[in-house]
């Protein structure tokens, strides 16, 4: 059972209100460590293991900061991202870039700061040549097709526009070999939000039987495999979290049984997790603004699908403490909505919650990956303040709200 308790108290919360009042993301450093260096402890045994944290789940600089001094990397899929990661100190090899349908700029830029790069089709090879130069290590991401089944979320890999086939990929190494590339990478992402760890150690067996045949094929030695990201988050209650030490465990079993019994050790292991990592330690804070009786019982909030869109867009389940109610009894059912003009933008749909009033405080839980990132502006919504929770209690705002000047940045008025 995930438990879904908050890392503040209620005069915690209301004093950081006061101070950056309602719509606002709230995220507990210290769970975040605590989690990043069990994700680390669980690979410790891999040689030179990395985790790119995929800086789209967060993208905040104070956030992959404080990744980095954990020892974490960024995982970058754009030119914003390149240097959201540049600026949090984060270099070279630490970063693997990997995108697609990318404007050479960016290549340019990964180029600059010495990144992995990873690329997903074949004909990206001349491009970058052409654009930016080949660098001494370059990946392929993997697109198994019809050779391995997704999962729920993700869906099928043939479907997938991402990666390279079987027989290309195999065809890029053979290329980037007779140009003189010497270091290479392999990536594969088929996964997303996945809790069963069978998965993750398929992934692995996967990509490590593809390593064994591109050496036999091509004689060259992969010294990097990443296994993307996609280890999910118990969203609901009643789920449990993924077992990260059965993962490393289970990939640690077949390293020893196809990589090393293979002579292809070491091979440097990689992941790039961005919602295991922050997703359950940041919450969304929002009040209760109205409250509506017609065919069913609404809760009216000052956030919206705007601060956090999942719910509306995937109809996830993100659990909703009300503050001060824990202990109260389920007594009531309501939509718990925001003031889009949507008829989707609800965090909560027929959810049993104790008797809501208005000017109550209403916390999302698990909004700390893919929450604020996924923000945007419509019906002029601003995109609301992040804070980091310190371990001594006290609050840094790591971003402000947005206002109404920025949103009108881009326009000239006086121009009509
Ligand atoms: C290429 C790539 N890597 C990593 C991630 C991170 O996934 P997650 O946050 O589910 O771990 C994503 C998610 O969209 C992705 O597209």
């Amino acid at each position: 059972m995930a438990e879904k308790k908050l890392p503040f108290t209620k005069e915690q919360l209301e004093s950081i209100i006061q101070e950056y009042p309602t719509p606002l993301h709230i995220y507990d450093e210290q769970a975040i460590r605590a989690n990043a260096r069990r994700l680390l402890a669980a690979f410790s045994w891999a040689p030179k293991f990395k985790e790119y944290f995929a800086v789209k789940a967060t993208p905040n600089p104070h956030i992959l900061s404080l990744l980095r001094e954990e020892g974490i990397g960024a995982d970058c899929s754009s030119l914003a991202e390149l240097v959201l990661a540049e600026k949090s100190g984060i270099t070279g090899e630490n970063i693997m870039f990997t995108s697609n349908d990318t404007p050479f700029e960016e290549y340019q830029k990964a180029r600059e700061l010495g990144a992995i790069i990873n690329l997903d089709d074949i004909t990206q090879i001349a491009y970058l040549e052409k654009h930016a130069g080949l660098p001494d290590l370059i990946s392929f991401r993997y697109n198994p097709g019809p050779l391995r089944g997704g999962n729920s979320i993700i869906g099928n890999p043939e479907e997938a526009k991402y990666g390279l086939t079987r027989e290309q990929i195999v065809e890029g190494y053979r290329i980037l070999r007779d140009k003189g590339v010497k270091r290479f990478g392999i990536h594969t992402m088929v996964i997303s939000n996945e809790l069963n760890p069978a998965y993750f150690i398929e992934t692995a067996n996967m990509m490590f039987d593809l390593i064994i045949e591109i050496h036999q094929e091509l004689g060259i030695r992969i010294e990097m495999v990443n296994f993307g990201g996609g280890i999910g988050i118990p969203y609901r209650p009643e789920q449990e979290a993924v077992d990260l030490e059965l993962i490393g465990n289970g990939v640690q079993a077949a390293y020893e049984a196809k990589i090393v019994a293979n002579g292809l050790a070491p091979l440097t292991l990689a992941l790039e997790c961005g919602r295991v990592i922050t997703g359950p330690y940041g919450y969304l804070v929002t009040r209760v603004l109205h409250k509506k009786e017609i065919y069913k019982n609404y809760i009216g909030v000052d956030a919206s699908m705007a601060n956090l869109m999942r719910p509306g867009m995937y109809g996830a389940y993100h659990h909703i403490t009300v503050v001060d109610k824990e202990h109260e009894p389920l007594s009531h059912v309501y939509d718990v909505s925001g003031g889009l003009c949507e008829n989707n933008d609800k965090f909560a749909i027929n959810r049993k919650l104790p008797k809501i009033d208005i000017d109550d405080l209403l916390v999302i839980h698990d909004a700390g990956a893919h929450g604020h990132a996924m923000g945007f502006n419509y019906n002029g919504k601003l995109r609301s303040a992040e804070v980091l929770l310190r371990p001594d209690g006290s609050a840094k705002l790591i971003r402000r709200a947005e206002t109404l000047e920025d949103l009108f940045g881009t326009l000239d008025f006086n121009s009509l």
